[in-house]
């Protein structure tokens, strides 16, 4: 256990678990992520952000994300002849800054058609958007929504940020006879001892990974597979009628996760490392999302993907750059300073900019 990080109780549960066999590493993640009390994601300690916390998103960057979305829409509102109202559903929202952002960027009939859905369960994050979004839940353009509850059908938008790659996820290897998934078999010992790959039928997984191993696949590949994709994607989109579906993620193609052999990413203030088990419910887990498997299910609910970007790519294609530096010039020295430092995060290949892609859909 690394120090300062506190006990937290879904490490006794584990332990539990692990005196009748072993745990598969989704499981863990479940359980890590989501136990209804202790997980990461479910206790009551916010977790987003810069010192003392553990990891930061595109929002804690600055509004133009939220911004450039909000021309995206626009757009969409158009094109689909202005419904009002035109509503956005936000999955995974968390603190509700990307609906804050996108709110206050909205301009004109459009900005007044909006109905923003924001949709996450974890606690904390809940209290947190009841602040950056109040404003707009007191004008009833706003509102917040628990992951069950049903949506009315509509027209608009289903957005999330860093959605998919928190949903639990199993890593997979091919030893040339057989599929293997990694599973957890002690907390206590070398950390070389906690793990092993185990014999299990991979289902889906194996013939997935099968088809997409570029020039075939070698013993040791492999990748991560999140079982509940498609019923999470099904009742994400169920509602909407028409409209698009963008999620910006960090992931890869089908083929480029095998050959990098993707695993469970763990991070915990700020530093990153493949020690997954480590402090259950105190550290964030994450995996890289299969894109060529989320476009396919998209597909499958009907909706018509669009060729795949980085974030870079996007925000290039989408941002108004020229007017917005125009607009910056007649700012403060500080804030035209963060705005372009905002800017260079999102689009420059090594930071966000390539890392991260954005999934577009349209029904
Ligand atoms: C990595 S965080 C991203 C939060 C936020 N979008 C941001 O960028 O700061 C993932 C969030 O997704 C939420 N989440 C996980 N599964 C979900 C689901 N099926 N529906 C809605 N939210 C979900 C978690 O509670 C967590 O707050």
């Amino acid at each position: 256990m690394p120090p300062n990080v506190p006990f937290n109780p879904i490490t006794e549960t584990i332990k539990k678990i692990l005196s009748n066999g072993s745990l598969p590493a989704s499981e863990f993640m479940a359980l890590a992520l989501y136990h209804p009390e202790h997980g990461y994601y479910r206790r009551g300690v916010s977790q987003w952000g810069f010192d003392g916390k553990d990891y930061y998103t595109a929002l804690d960057l600055g509004p133009l994300l939220g911004e450039a979305i909000a021309i995206r829409l626009h757009q969409v509102w158009l094109e689909l002849d202005r419904p009002d109202p035109f509503t956005i559903l936000e999955q995974g929202a968390g603190r509700g800054w990307l609906g804050r952002d996108l709110l206050k960027a909205a301009t004109g009939d459009f900005s007044q058609s909006i109905r923003y859905i924001h949709c996450d369960d974890s606690p904390i994050a809940k209290q947190e958007a009841l602040i950056a979004l109040d404003y707009w839940l007191n004008s009833g353009q706003a509102c917040l929504k628990n992951q069950s509850d049903e949506t009315d059908s509509f027209a608009g938008a289903i957005i999330s940020n860093e959605l998919f790659d928190a949903l639990p996820a199993q890593p997979w290897r091919w030893d040339g006879g057989e599929w293997k998934r990694e599973v957890l078999i002690s907390l206590e010992g070398e950390d070389t001892g906690l793990t092993q790959w185990e014999a299990a039928e991979p289902g889906e997984a194996g013939d997935w990974f099968s088809r997409h191993a570029e020039g075939g696949l070698q013993p040791d590949d492999g990748s991560i597979w999140t079982e509940s994709l498609p019923c999470i994607l099904e009742t994400i989109c169920k509602p909407m009628r028409k409209g698009l579906f963008l999620a910006i993620d960090y992931g890869d193609t089908a083929p480029r996760l095998i050959a990098k052999r993707a695993g469970l990413r763990r991070y915990l203030k700020h530093q990153t490392d493949g020690r997954w088990w480590e402090a259950p419910g105190n550290s964030d887990l994450t995996a890289d999302v299969d894109l060529t498997r989320l476009t396919y299910l998209l597909e499958r609910q009907g909706l018509r993907p669009q060729k795949l970007a980085t974030l870079g790519q996007w925000i290039c294609a989408n941002a108004p750059l020229a007017q917005w530096e125009a607009e910056w010039q007649e700012l403060r020295q500080s804030e035209r300073t963060a705005r372009k430092q905002n800017l260079m995060q999102l689009t420059l290949p090594n930071a966000m900019g390539d890392r991260f892609k954005v999934v577009q859909a349209n029904l």
